[in-house]
């Protein structure tokens, strides 16, 4: 695949995966929507490879959101800004990470989300109950570099600026939009094994409200893929979705786990991606056209 760009290190990530998603993309797609935007893989990959004519990218995390749209619409001011705060770290690392994250937490500054993830253990983020960010730094790192910063948003903003549509909020709100033209990417919050909160992420879904959503996309037609469950080795993550949606499963193998190789296991984490009836009828087309354009070329030549 074409280099794809990028500026937020986030676990969770897609972008191991991107290829194999991608695959599954093979119709004109007017809009793609990611709807759980993250650190978006998909978008990105997306952009790169001319899949879609235009974006719609959403997070209700929003100071995100916000990074978003500063990395589309002013890619200097974030890199300014960046630049300040990864040179004033540079006398006392540790000390000045826990000032950024104190001044985050009042202010939701997208500059300094960026900053905390870049620097976080795992880049990955964690709120307490009061939605304060609470992770904390990795001390054998700095982060990723301002220039770094600088040359990858720069190359985002090119990509996808007036190409794209940014929202701080919920994913239902934006894809009410879509049509059997376009095509929703959506990774959701895993849903966990225990039922407890899952501390990754500011916000978990209601499995039942996404069924229902989900619902709703089939009596529309619109094409959707939705990554959901994961096992690795012995552990399985998330439950299957009600045969009623009448959904394809996909299991792709994201390699081995970062946790599985700490400790020396050769666990596979394998994720599932389900792919709706509407898309699959597109891709169905799809490979019928291409066969009959291909029959056709036979009784052509003879
Ligand atoms: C698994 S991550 C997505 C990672 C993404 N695929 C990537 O490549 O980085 C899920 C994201 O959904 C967001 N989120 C959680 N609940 C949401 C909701 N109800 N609506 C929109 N976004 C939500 C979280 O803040 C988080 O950024």
């Amino acid at each position: 695949m074409i280099n794809v760009p990028h500026v937020i290190p986030y676990q969770g990530s897609k972008r191991k995966l991107a290829e194999d998603i991608l695959s599954f993309m093979s119709f004109d797609i007017n809009t793609l929507y990611e709807p759980f935007v993250g650190s978006g893989a998909i978008t990105l990959a997306s952009a790169v490879n001319g899949k879609a004519k235009k974006f719609v990218v959403a997070d209700k995390l929003e100071p995100l959101a916000e990074l978003w749209k500063l990395i589309i619409d002013n890619p200097e001011k974030l890199v300014s800004e960046y630049s300040i705060l990864w040179n004033e770290q540079l006398d006392d690392p540790r000390g000045y990470f826990n000032k950024v994250r104190i001044d985050f937490n009042k202010t939701k500054s997208p500059s300094k989300l960026l900053y905390l993830i870049a620097r976080c253990v795992k880049n990955a983020i964690r709120f307490n109950n009061n939605g304060d960010f609470n992770q904390g730094a990795d001390h054998r790192r700095l982060g990723l570099k301002p220039e770094k910063v600088q040359k990858e948003a720069n190359q985002i903003s090119n990509l996808l600026r007036n190409k794209i549509s940014v929202v701080a909020g919920d994913f239902r709100g934006v894809i009410s939009s879509a049509t059997e033209n376009d095509l929703i990417y959506m990774d959701p919050p895993w849903q966990g094994t225990s039922g407890k909160k899952d501390p990754r992420y500011a916000f978990l879904l209601n499995i039942d409200e996404l069924i229902e959503e989900l619902h709703k996309l089939n009596e529309r037609n619109v094409p959707y893929m939705l990554s959901f469950d994961g096992t690795c080795g012995d552990k399985s993550y998330g439950g299957d979705l009600p045969t009623s949606l009448d959904l394809f499963k996909v299991e792709l193998n994201a390699g081995r786990s970062s946790q599985a190789t700490l400790l020396g296991r050769d666990d596979v984490t394998i994720e599932s991606l389900y792919l709706s009836p509407a898309l699959m009828r597109k891709e169905v087309k799809k490979k019928i056209k291409k066969t009959s354009k291909q029959y056709d070329f036979i009784e052509e030549g003879n």
